[in-house]
């Protein structure tokens, strides 16, 4: 891999890196959700001239409202931003004005657990006319390696009214041509021991001037930009952050299964195994994965393995661990009632916590929802507390149409379920006023009580 020193950069090329570096660049940001309006802040913040992008017009409204639709992103932000120059569009033509342009799509799973990459091909489509010669494209959405080559750069060049073509076969053009690369976004929502600066920014351009320009981009904002060879490397070093997440998560939702069975507390194995100063790094069991990224992002490899034949044994194995959880729960309260002579058809259950972990407005692929509607098929009235949704609209296959029930008269519940361990609930409290808890999270770690099921 050439290192900075020795990427040739075209004149068009210098005027961009020059901009970049003096943060007089304007930057444009395409999807505003819990990845791209962050960033654009970050970027308004360090003195860019930055335009978010969306096709939602609410949240377009919102921000130029001077409004925040995220619980963790304050008002005073989004004001402070706007005061940077910061403004949000629907107008994709107003792309044309931009230095660089990053992709910040979702990227989910169709029906058949496969990639849906139809968000990315959709504004690959829409950005394409308004590409304008030396302009940075960078695609920051999870995928599989290959999407930025195979997908991205096709569809840009192909709707491109100018007839621009990405830069590449090592020719530094000096005109002609746009830059394309692959950064991957590694935010860790509701973790408050990092930084979100001090989170290195993995960059893989399409050659190494795309390299150079995005990682001299990402250097105005993040403390360090770690550069790779192409963006398929790029592109796979994300996967691999989520897999070993994800792999690693099920081995221990698979120990905790059995140490259930010997009557070990699995929580109390892995801190007494975390105190190992080397070698060994804690995961913590659950009721299930939930969140945009760990449960869907492998699937994108395992998906495109099955072009070169091969079978991620080590993917699929963690995924059928981890999707059995919720209905692990659910047999835990059916056999936790039953110990009270209570049975499941009938019972009042209240689940603590919708967000798929604790302290976040994100309901995304929680897998309280799948619990919720597997107590409800057999028979249980389910409501709800979670402080960060007053109410659920949609689950995962029925309209819930809940709101949060309040946290008062514990004891008329049969059963109280944990399902997120939020920071803000009185544990001690809600074992003291309740029948029954389930605890699937280890929340009353410390509190005994005859009445608390842990599973
Ligand atoms: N949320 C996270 O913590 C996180 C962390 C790392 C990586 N990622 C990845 O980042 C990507 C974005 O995730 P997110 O959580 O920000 O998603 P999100 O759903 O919160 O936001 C996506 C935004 O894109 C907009 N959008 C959709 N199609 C569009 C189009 N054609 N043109 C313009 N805007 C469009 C949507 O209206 C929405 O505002 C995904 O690939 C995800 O896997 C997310």
């Amino acid at each position: 891999m050439l290192n900075s020193s020795q990427v040739v950069l075209p004149q068009i090329a210098r005027q961009r890196l020059a901009r970049l570096q003096a943060r007089s660049a304007r930057i444009g940001v395409i999807g505003l959700g819990y990845v791209g309006l962050p960033l654009s802040l970050l970027l308004a913040q360090a003195g860019f001239k930055v335009t978010g992008f969306d096709i939602d017009a609410r949240k377009v409204e919102e921000l130029q409202a001077g409004r925040s639709y995220i619980l963790r992103i304050l008002h005073a932000e989004i004001e402070g931003a706007r005061r940077q120059g910061f403004t949000a569009t629907t107008d994709f033509s107003r792309l044309a004005d931009q230095d660089a342009i990053l992709l910040c799509v979702p990227t989910p799973l169709n029906e058949h657990h496969e990639p849906d990459l139809s968000f990315v091909e959709n504004t690959a489509k829409a950005a394409a006319p308004w590409v304008r010669e030396g302009q940075l494209v960078v695609l920051e959405s999870t995928t599989y390696p290959g999407t930025t080559e195979e997908l991205l750069v096709p569809l840009l060049e192909a709707g491109n009214t100018q007839g621009l073509k990405v830069q590449g076969n090592g020719v530094p053009a000096e005109s002609g041509v746009f830059y394309v690369a692959f950064s991957p976004e590694r935010e860790d929502p509701g973790n408050v021991t990092v930084a979100r600066r001090d989170i290195p920014k993995v960059v893989g351009g399409h050659e190494a001037i795309a390299t150079e320009l995005a990682a001299t981009l990402y250097e105005g904002i993040f403390a360090r930009a770690v550069r790779v060879s192409s963006t398929r490397v790029a592109e796979m070093t994300k996967l691999l952050e989520n897999i070993y997440r994800c792999v690693n998560i099920a081995l221990v939702n698979e120990l905790k299964l059995l140490s259930l069975r010997m009557g070990v507390d699995i929580w109390e194995v892995i801190d007494a195994a975390a105190t190992k100063p080397f070698g060994f790094q804690p995961f913590y069991p659950g009721p299930g994965l939930g969140g945009h990224c760990i449960p869907i992002d492998p699937f994108y490899l395992s998906w495109k393995a099955r072009e070169y034949d091969f079978n991620t044994r080590f993917i699929e194995l963690a995924g059928e661990v981890n999707e059995a959880m919720p209905a692990h729960v659910v047999q835990y309260v059916a056999i936790a009632l039953n110990q009270h002579k209570k049975s499941m058809n009938g019972a009042r259950i209240l689940m603590l916590g919708m967000a798929y972990k604790k302290d976040i407005d994100d309901l995304r692929e929680s897998p309280s929802l799948t619990v919720i509607e597997l107590l409800r098929e057999l028979g249980a009235e389910v409501v709800y507390n979670d402080p960060y949704f007053p109410t659920v609209g949609r689950g995962r296959h029925y309209n819930l149409n809940m709101s949060s029930t309040p946290l008062t008269n514990l004891d008329r519940f049969d059963c109280v379920l944990i399902m997120t361990d939020h920071t803000d609930y009185d544990y001690r409290a809600i074992v003291n006023e309740s029948k029954l808890i389930v605890d699937t999270r280890n929340a009353t770690k410390g509190i005994a009580s005859e009445k608390i099921v842990r599973c």
